[in-house]
């Protein structure tokens, strides 16, 4: 995976992807990164690319020309015409998993990054591909949303994370949260280890993780569970939960909400 950043601040770029895991995998040439400094691209020769918006209001925008320059020398590096372009911005469809499955398939990627009160949208027209937000607040700049969007991707590259597998049995793979995991010692100020865990009963261990893991998304998000496509165990289990009624420890809204999948699965 080639990623291609423009940005005001390549050095914050830089830094947070040379760093743990994808700065490994840049090492090892599994990942490669290009930052191109949009500020080098100035047209008045003295490192300005903003100016006053058109219509007043507060604050400047960044002008068309830096970055469409920017761009031009972004896909002479790439050496590909057709290129993914992503456009960090709050108005953009919010990131999740499959879409970083999605973005792990191509061969580059390129982000851009505005700040100030945005980007000449006549340029955002004729280059971005993709307009993608990390969530419903507002950032001082696409740099962060984009080291999101990297670090998540890049995961799914392969070779990137040490164990192949780590990729793809966590969190939202299987549209479940992660169930909760343990290490030594077996007794850490009075609390226990689950039993289970300690058994060596590899079916009884993978049976337990999956209705933790059941149990969490309905705790933490049960819209997820809402939209899962339930097995005969599954629904076996929940239907236990919600029969031990206030004994399983569920809150009388998550008895309610489970009510409703259960009805509608
Ligand atoms: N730029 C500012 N806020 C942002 C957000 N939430 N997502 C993506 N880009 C942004």
């Amino acid at each position: 995976m080639n990623y291609y950043v423009m940005t005001l601040f390549p050095e914050m770029i830089e830094q947070g992807m040379h760093t743990s895991i994808t700065g490994r995998a840049i090492e090892k040439g599994l990942l490669s990164l290009k930052t191109i400094n949009i500020r080098d691209y100035s047209v008045t020769g003295n490192g300005r690319i903003d100016d006053y918006p058109y219509g007043g209001g507060a604050g400047m925008v960044m002008q068309a020309e830096p970055v469409y320059r920017a761009y031009e020398s972004l896909v002479c590096q790439a050496e590909q015409k057709a290129l993914r372009l992503i456009y960090l911005t709050p108005q953009g469809r919010v990131f999740d998993q499959s879409m970083a499955q999605e973005f792990a398939c191509e061969e580059n990627l390129a982000f851009l990054c505005g700040h100030y009160e945005g980007v000449d949208e006549r340029v955002l027209e004729a280059i971005v591909t993709d307009y993608v937000s990390i969530g419903d607040y507002v950032l001082t700049g696409g740099e962060l949303p984009a080291m999101v969007m990297m670090d998540a991707i890049s995961r799914m590259v392969p070779g990137v994370l040490s164990n192949s597998d780590s990729g793809v049995s966590e969190s939202f793979s299987d549209g479940l949260l992660e169930y909760p995991q343990y290490s030594r010692p077996e007794i850490w100020r009075g609390c226990q280890v689950p039993p289970v865990l300690l058994s060596g009963h590899h079916g009884n261990v993978d049976r337990w993780r999956h209705e933790q893991s059941l149990l969490r998304t309905l705790r933490n998000r049960p819209d997820l569970l809402e939209h899962m496509q339930l097995d005969k165990a599954d629904r076996k289990f929940l239907r236990k939960l919600l029969e031990a009624g206030a004994d399983s420890g569920l809150s009388e809204k998550e008895v309610s909400v489970l009510q409703n999948i259960l009805e509608n699965s």
